[in-house]
């Protein structure tokens, strides 16, 4: 079975080199010239650390160090600070680098594995996996040396190739954000702020020259010119080997060729995408490298939703969470006259008979009540993704039974139909006719525009870590680490 899924991956690898850029994977990483040995992962991948913890690293370029107990990996493109330690095992190789190698092998869902080659002959490898499953039986090192030795011709073979042109920026507008999002280089991949939510936008790819041939300025080559001043078909834009439609084309300041294409099914997590450019002029040819770039995502809960859903209108009333709390909350507002229940045992939480001899009007539906503290839902101060991850976490019932976390069914219906949100978001009348202020005075439907897409897009939340540690009293029983 392992020899036909090897044999498999080299013919897929194989297929990239026909095609000379046409694929991802491998990567045009050149690690001749920079001594830190670099791996670039695409998918979320779940690692042990030395400490048998779960930790599921982001996707994105990371560079691999050896340490005492297992690999270190640093995000590239951070600051340094932002790294861990994954579990490996020690092996040796035969091939002849000249400095520490790293490289990513995806053999299958559940055997991602990073190895680092090291001149001396030493392989280091660790073994991840995309479910989460870490089976110990499977995490002696096992990599065939002929699929190393592939990886490695491969990546010398693109190493080789010198294209015209080398994407110089990148950028993505939203349709109706002012907002243009900027992409950066980090040392051999490339990053871009993308929404976790947002299903299509507006990218836009300028072009250069390659480097070692800054003389080529797209803008001055004739053809090119031609090409974009009666907007003829042949530049294309190819986003992960395949032609996007109509791209829109310019020259932007310094002379670069500028691609605008728009994206469907864009979101944060659909990311890395590899981009390359082709311009055709009869005989004449210009392209690009298959260029990668990593997402950062970007929280539509944080930037759209969380001012809504911590505003005073939805956190009051999730704070009445005891009969203490409720009344004391109406006293202050109302007196003690016009509220006389410090003794009712009526005045708790979940009991819409009692709150609805005042708040009774028709759209309340006798549904006006509030949570109860053993929820966990009072969130006044909490953060975004304290809030967020809350939200679309397990849901606990006014019994203190844990329930799944609300799917796209529920949300859909509490968002559009719970009158006690749809009071707090735009009505904000109460009892004896005071108008409280509400985030969407009478706009519903802003909030439904709002509200849907984040529904739509899986209910995402901000990540800030490129690594999620969790331990394993946390994790589902059939993802717990068996070591
Ligand atoms: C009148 C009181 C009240 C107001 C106002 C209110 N809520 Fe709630 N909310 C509740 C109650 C009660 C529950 C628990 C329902 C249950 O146990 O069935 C709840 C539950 C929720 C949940 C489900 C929590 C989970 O763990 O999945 C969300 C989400 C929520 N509210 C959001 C909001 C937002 C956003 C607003 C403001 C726009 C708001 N609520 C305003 C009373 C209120
Ligand atoms: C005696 C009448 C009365 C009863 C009973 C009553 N309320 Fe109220 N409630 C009011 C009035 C009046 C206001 C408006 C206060 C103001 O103007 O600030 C109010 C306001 C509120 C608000 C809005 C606070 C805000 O700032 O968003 C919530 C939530 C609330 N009540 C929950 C409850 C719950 C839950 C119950 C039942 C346990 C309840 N009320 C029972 C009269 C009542």
């Amino acid at each position: 079975m392992s020899i036909i899924r090897s044999f498999i991956v080299l013919m897929s690898s194989l297929g990239c080199l026909a095609f000379l850029f046409a694929c991802s994977t491998p990567q045009s990483t050149n690690t001749s010239n920079q001594e830190a040995a670099t791996v670039e992962i695409d998918k979320q991948v779940h690692f042990l650390t030395p400490d048998g913890e779960d930790v599921v690293v982001s996707p994105g370029a990371y560079e691999v160090k050896i340490e005492k107990d297992g690999l270190r990996l640093i995000a590239e493109e951070g600051t340094g600070s932002e790294s861990t330690v994954i579990d490996a095992e020690a092996a040796k190789h035969e091939e002849s680098v000249t400095h520490p190698t790293a490289m990513m092998l995806s053999e299958e869902e559940d055997r991602q594995i990073i190895t680092l080659l090291l001149p001396d002959g030493q392989r280091w490898e660790a073994l991840g996996s995309e479910s989460g499953v870490h089976s110990r039986a499977a995490r002696r090192p096992r990599t065939a040396s002929s699929q190393i030795k592939q990886h490695l011709t491969i990546r010398n073979k693109i190493n080789l190739l010198r294209p015209q042109l080398t994407l110089s920026t990148v950028s993505v507008k939203y349709r109706g954000e002012k907002k243009t999002h900027h992409g950066r280089k980090s040392k051999s991949t490339w990053r871009l702020p993308v929404n976790d939510t947002h299903n299509s936008g507006s990218f836009t790819f300028s072009w250069a020259g390659y480097p070692g041939n800054r003389t080529l300025v797209p803008s001055k080559i004739g053809d090119i010119q031609n090409l974009v001043k009666r907007k003829q078909c042949c530049i294309k834009v190819l986003i992960n080997g395949k032609e996007t439609p109509a791209p829109r084309m310019s020259f932007g300041k310094s002379g670069t060729l500028q691609t605008t294409i728009q994206l469907s099914q864009a979101r944060a997590k659909t990311w890395p995408k590899t981009v390359k450019v082709m311009v055709t002029k009869g005989q004449r040819k210009w392209e690009s490298a298959v260029t990668k770039i990593y997402a950062t995502p970007v929280s539509y809960y944080a930037s759209v939703l969380h001012q809504i859903f911590s505003h005073d209108r939805c956190t009051t009333c999730h704070t009445l969470g005891t009969h203490d709390k409720i009344v004391e909350m109406h006293q202050t507002r109302l007196g003690a006259a016009s509220y006389p229940h410090e003794n009712n045992p009526e005045a708790k939480p979940h009991n819409p008979t009692f709150c609805g001899t005042c708040h009774n009007a028709a759209n309340l539906n006798n549904e006006w009540f509030s949570p109860s503290a053993s929820q966990g839902i009072n969130w006044k101060g909490w953060n975004a993704s304290q809030v967020c991850h809350k939200v679309t976490g397990p849901f606990k019932n006014k019994d203190g039974v844990v329930e799944p976390p609300f799917d796209h069914a529920r949300f859909d219906h509490h968002f559009h139909d719970d009158p006690r949100i749809l009071w707090a978001v735009s009505d904000g009348m109460t009892p004896f006719g005071n108008d409280l202020n509400v985030p969407l005075p009478d706009n519903l439907n802003a909030w439904f525009n709002k509200v849907d897409p984040w529904v739509d897009a899986g209910t995402p939340c901000p990540t800030y870590s490129k690594f999620s540690h969790r331990n394993r009293g946390t994790l589902p029983r059939n993802l717990v680490p068996q070591r």
